[in-house]
């Protein structure tokens, strides 16, 4: 972009520029004296320009070129010509600025770390000087890249005919879901408000209100614990539509991604996209969010070692659970002893009371259970895991089948990453669909909504309210991308009968409902169109387009484990005055804890 210092961007000038006077303004890559010749790698957010310095240079500029040092911020001025010995590596490479005149428009300290693609710095130490983290190559493609895909978003869903409307930050909370962030009042003391989780309840209020398509790129905060793929606070594309059924939504949802991975990465996305029923998602890959980039499926071998001696899988059957495996192709070779106890402790990470294990060789077969197993049970176990020789089985019962599906569900994806057979621009999406609509939460002893207590139950299973929960299912849908869940959904419910059918199935007393969710049921009373909608996480979204293996490199400024920043060293102790004015007192500090 022109301003009144440049004329250029430092990445934009090629070899048919040469001849052509310009001004590039950047900061220091790297300053090269080769005494009579002066090189100075100039960076701005385009790339890196070389600035040549010779004996054909102005004096004053030569010397200043001679002083200047890493990061200093420079504005160069003059002629664009071809290199002698060129850089095909980037861009501009064929070219350098011969310069006439040279201004150090700020200088800089040397920096805690050098400013460069991928380098190996701490993450703390990254942290702590965000600001210059950001000015590393691949930390601004990504950034930038954030940008597209946000402004991509907009247009998109401006085009389907969606409004973008802005819902409030602080609003009431709502015990369902993950902890709140909590803001005291000083007007109403004692009371508080929350951070939205989401705009769930007011996007719904909008479609109330008749705006029919609403859309808004939205911060939400959830106090829960941090991991690769979560933050306190993430930004949700969130969107909801009225006069529409599942495969309404699912099909705008296509149009979007379809068009955000062909403008930005160039990728073509086929769609539309699997559509997987939750059950079945467990059964074949142990996940509600599968990777389907490979296969290595879940097969259930209950019936057959079911009626086997051996003692840890005849249990689990007996107790109503299941014995299931997956089979590793080639794997006998490849998975050592060694190996396979790190994969026991790491399927005991997901409660599971063992793994065991099956080689087929050339040798014939060897296994964990051999002393308790016969060759007829043998045989069926490959047959039923799909086995040929030179594969591993690995095997994992429980008298709960969550336990089975999770364990094996973790293990096949880290088999995958340990084979290194998982391509990073492999794009395999799907929908998982119908998903159960209560899970039993053991903490509180009741069930509760796995999504949240607004999803419609499917048609057919409206009966199931009341007395099978557990089978009853929702019109709830997940878009999931290579293992990881990138957002979700449901039709809602838009009656207040049912609304009072549901609330009464997760305990809720009609005093508890209104307390809670009263602002909903009455203006539920007042004509709600039926609608729904789905919300993505653009954290985890752009992550995954940019290549990441955390959230963290696509925010700009990210939390760390504790749920602090290192840079600003927030949260912080607030003065007493402000907690005085607030009417709060502290009874508990952090060095306490
Ligand atoms: P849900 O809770 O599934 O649904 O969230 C939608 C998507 O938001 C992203 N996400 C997160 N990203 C980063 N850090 C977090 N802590 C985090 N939590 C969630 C995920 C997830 O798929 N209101 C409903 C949506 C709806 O029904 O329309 C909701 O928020 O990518």
């Amino acid at each position: 972009m022109k301003t009144s210092m440049r004329t250029t961007y430092c990445g934009i000038p090629r070899i048919e520029n040469a001849g052509e006077t310009m001004t590039v303004c950047g900061w220091v890559q790297r300053q090269r004296d080769l005494g009579q010749l002066i090189f100075i790698d100039l960076r701005d957010r385009t790339g890196i320009l070389q600035l040549a310095f010779d004996e054909n240079t102005d004096r004053e500029a030569f010397d200043t070129a001679f002083s200047c040092r890493a990061e200093y911020v420079l504005q160069a001025e003059g002629v664009l010509r071809e290199r002698s010995s060129k850089n095909m590596d980037i861009p501009t490479g064929e070219v350098e600025l011969a310069v006439t005149k040279l201004k150090v428009l700020c200088k800089s300290e040397t920096p805690p770390f050098e400013i460069a693609e991928n380098s190996d710095v701490n993450d703390t130490l990254r942290l702590k000087y965000r600001y210059l983290d950001l000015r590393r190559p691949d930390m601004q493609r990504a950034i930038m890249m954030r940008h597209r895909v946000t402004k991509i978003a907009r247009d998109y869903f401006n085009e389907q005919g969606f409004l973008e409307i802005e819902t409030p930050m602080l609003t009431k909370s709502t015990p369902e879901g993950a902890r709140d962030y909590l803001v005291p009042s000083r007007v109403h003391q004692g009371k508080f408000y929350a951070l939205p989780q989401s705009p769930q309840q007011y996007k719904q209020l909008l479609m109330l209100s008749g705006f029919d398509r609403y859309m808004q790129i939205v911060r939400c905060f959830r106090d829960e614990d941090l991991r690769a793929d979560r933050q306190p606070e993430f930004t949700q594309i969130d969107l909801e539509m009225s006069f529409v059924d599942e495969e309404d939504v699912m099909t705008v949802q296509e149009g979007f991604i379809k068009r955000v991975f062909k403008e930005v990465l160039d990728v073509d996305v086929e769609t539309p996209f699997l559509r997987l029923p939750f059950s079945e998602a467990m059964e074949r890959f142990g996940s509600d969010k599968p990777d389907m980039r490979f296969g290595m499926e879940l097969k259930n071998i209950s019936d057959i070692v079911g009626k086997s001696e051996i003692p840890f899988f005849k249990a689990p059957v007996e107790a109503g659970g299941s014995v299931r495996c997956i089979c590793v192709p080639e794997g006998a070779d490849k998975f050592a002893r060694k190996q396979i106890d790190k994969l026991v402790d790491y399927v005991k990470t997901y409660r599971a009371g063992g793994l065991a294990w099956m080689k087929l060789t050339n040798e014939g077969v060897s296994s964990s259970f051999a002393k308790f197993s016969t060759d007829e049970i043998n045989s069926e176990i490959a047959a039923c895991a799909g086995a040929n020789t030179g594969d591993l089985i690995l095997i994992v019962g429980d008298a709960k089948d969550e336990i089975v599906f999770a364990a094996l569900g973790a293990l096949r994806c880290e088999i995958a990453k340990n084979l290194g057979i998982l391509k990073k621009d492999d794009y395999k999406f799907l929908w998982v669909t119908e998903f159960p609509m209560f899970e039993f939460s053991e903490e509180e002893n009741r069930y509760v909504a796995m999504h949240h207590p607004f999803t419609a139950p499917l048609d057919e299973d409206v009966d199931k309210l009341a007395e099978d929960k557990a089978k009853c299912r929702a019109k709830a849908y997940d878009i999931v991308l290579n293992g990881i869940e990138l957002g979700g959904g449901s039709i809602r419910i838009n009656r207040p009968e049912m609304q009072e059918t549901m609330f009464k199935a997760l305990g809720f007393s009609a005093e508890d409902a209104n307390e809670r969710f009263g602002h909903l049921i009455n203006a539920f009373k007042y004509g709600a169109p039926p609608h729904g909608g789905l919300a993505y996480g653009l954290d985890r979204l752009v992550m995954l387009m940019a290549g990441q293996d955390s959230i963290r490199d696509v925010i700009a400024f990210p939390k760390v484990q504790n749920a602090s920043e290192p840079m600003t060293a927030c949260p912080d102790v607030v003065d007493d005055k402000q907690l005085l004015e607030l009417g709060i007192a502290v009874s508990v500090s952090d060095k306490e804890q």
